[in-house]
């Protein structure tokens, strides 16, 4: 994989569903259906390059060598908690998937991540990993769960959102320029507080119905 990989991935169905989502009108189930919608197209690109090997299987008519997924099962780790609302379609996609999780908050005084949470399977070493947030903002966060992830050694690590902000990107490949990302979009920027505009708003809040 070459440096800093950025893919848009800017299929019509899958602008269409974003521009829905953005919209101030959606409602909370409506909002929470796109994105369900949208990280299913997002993930059958993603997993485009999985390994395959051929198998000998056999057809009712007759054997074949077939194309199958190949190696330790991929694992799909949501940062909490928007995260979460991608992983139910990636699963859809790959149902033999693992999940992991990690939490992080921002620490007033330093305003630098720190982990509250992190449970991920065993064997990382022969996995690859598809680190998944919808938002992109400052970076930051995504940044220290990937950092904190490689910890365990896996084979390969992937970043998938819905919106990232240049500056999010930026940020992101200054600390981890061979982790390709994948976004539906790429905004205009961050405001004073490192929302992404014009964005879709707080993802957590319009996914769960908080404030
Ligand atoms: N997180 C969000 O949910 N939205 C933003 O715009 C930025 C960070």
């Amino acid at each position: 994989m070459s440096e800093k990989s950025v893919t848009v991935v800017d299929h019509p169905l899958v602008q269409h569903k974003l521009s829905l989502m953005r919209s101030k009108e959606r409602s909370t189930a409506g909002f929470r259906t796109l994105m369900s919608e949208v990280a299913l197209l997002l993930g059958y690109e993603v997993t485009r390059d999985l390994p395959l090997e051929m198998t000998t299987i056999e057809t009712p008519l007759a054997k074949m060598e077939a194309p199958q997924l190949v190696g330790k099962k991929l694992v799909i780790v949501p940062i909490l908690r928007a995260g979460v609302g991608l992983v139910d379609s990636l699963l859809q996609l790959v149902p033999s998937a693992r999940v992991g999780h990690i939490g992080l908050y921002r620490d007033p005084k330093t305003l630098q991540p720190v982990e509250y949470y992190l449970k991920l399977p065993d064997n990382m070493e022969d996995r690859d990993v598809l680190v998944v947030d919808p938002m992109l903002a400052t970076g930051h966060s995504a940044a220290e769960a990937v950092r904190r992830i490689q910890d365990f050694k896996p084979r390969s690590v992937k970043f998938l959102c819905l919106l990232a902000a240049p500056e999010g990107i930026e940020h992101f490949h200054s600390v981890h320029p061979d982790v390709p990302l994948w976004t539906a979009a790429i905004d205009e920027k961050l405001n004073e507080k490192g929302y992404i505009i014009p964005g879709l708003g707080d993802a957590g809040d319009r996914l769960y119905g908080t404030k």
